[in-house]
């Protein structure tokens, strides 16, 4: 696991940016899985710039996202397919067709969990998976359990998670109970994995995760330690539990 401790959110964004160019100019056809959430904000704006200014080219650039609310709207401002289209795709040269987002709003969802994990196989596997990280470990949206599913999967969200995510919604009331998300067997199968991290809130979870010492599907983020290709950006509030206990 590559550490990297960084001052603060601005080069947080950067750092993870320059990680994701380097991907794209080794590998034109890139296989990139993309997360939702405020942590990957800077790094998709840095993105666009590039993209703007030094003409990094995504139009073979393919995109897996790893969760979207169930029953929402695509049009709904707090879906994940709005958020991705404003925070990302609009400002890019990437092919549509070769972006993917789990359908909330299907009628047969097993099978359509299904077919978004063999589309990922089919295409390859995932090259460079982003990640952002919630207060109780949770990875996309797999919420700290007794087991944890491989595949993608209809989850129910924690307490926890719902009063984190309605800062987004008008009141707690709108924020959807259940998602669709990738597992972690899916995440896992990524060739590289980039998670990032900000801010004192996340600085608990962080901590357990610098650590290193140990696995629990308690805490779904954990579980990264066995992947053999992770890096992991955190800015020094994320960090300053983990720094703190080393003094
Ligand atoms: C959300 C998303 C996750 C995200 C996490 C942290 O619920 N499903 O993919 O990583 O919560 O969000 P934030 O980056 O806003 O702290």
């Amino acid at each position: 696991m590559k550490i990297f401790i960084v001052k603060d959110y601005l080069e947080l964004s950067t750092k993870a940016a320059n990680i994701i160019k380097e991907e794209i100019e080794k590998k034109t056809n890139l296989i990139l899985g993309l997360a939702t959430g405020s942590t990957p904000e800077g790094t998709y704006k840095e993105l666009i710039r590039m993209h703007k200014e030094e003409g990094l080219d995504f139009s073979k650039v393919s995109s897996f996202n790893l969760d979207e609310y169930l029953n929402i709207s695509y049009s709904h401002p707090n879906s994940y397919h709005a958020f991705m289209d404003e925070k990302l795709f609009k400002y890019l040269n990437i092919d549509k067709n070769n972006v993917h987002i789990p359908d909330g709003n299907v009628k047969n969802v097993e099978e359509y969990c299904k077919d978004y994990d063999k589309l990922i196989d089919d295409s390859g596997g995932i090259d460079l998976q982003i990640l952002g990280i919630g207060q109780n470990g949770h990875i996309a949206f797999n919420e700290p359990d007794d087991r944890l599913y491989l595949g993608t999967h209809v989850t129910n969200l924690t307490e926890s998670t719902i009063k984190a995510n309605s800062r987004f919604f008008s009141s707690i009331d709108e924020v959807p109970k259940k998602a669709i998300t990738m597992g972690i067997g899916s995440i896992m199968k990524a060739k590289k994995i980039l998670l990032l991290a900000n801010g004192e809130k996340k600085a608990p979870v962080i901590k357990e995760l610098l650590q290193g010492e140990m696995i629990s599907t308690q805490n779904p983020a954990s579980l990264l330690l066995l992947h053999p290709d992770v890096t992991i950006i955190v800015d020094e509030e994320a960090a300053k539990d983990y720094l703190s206990q080393k003094k």
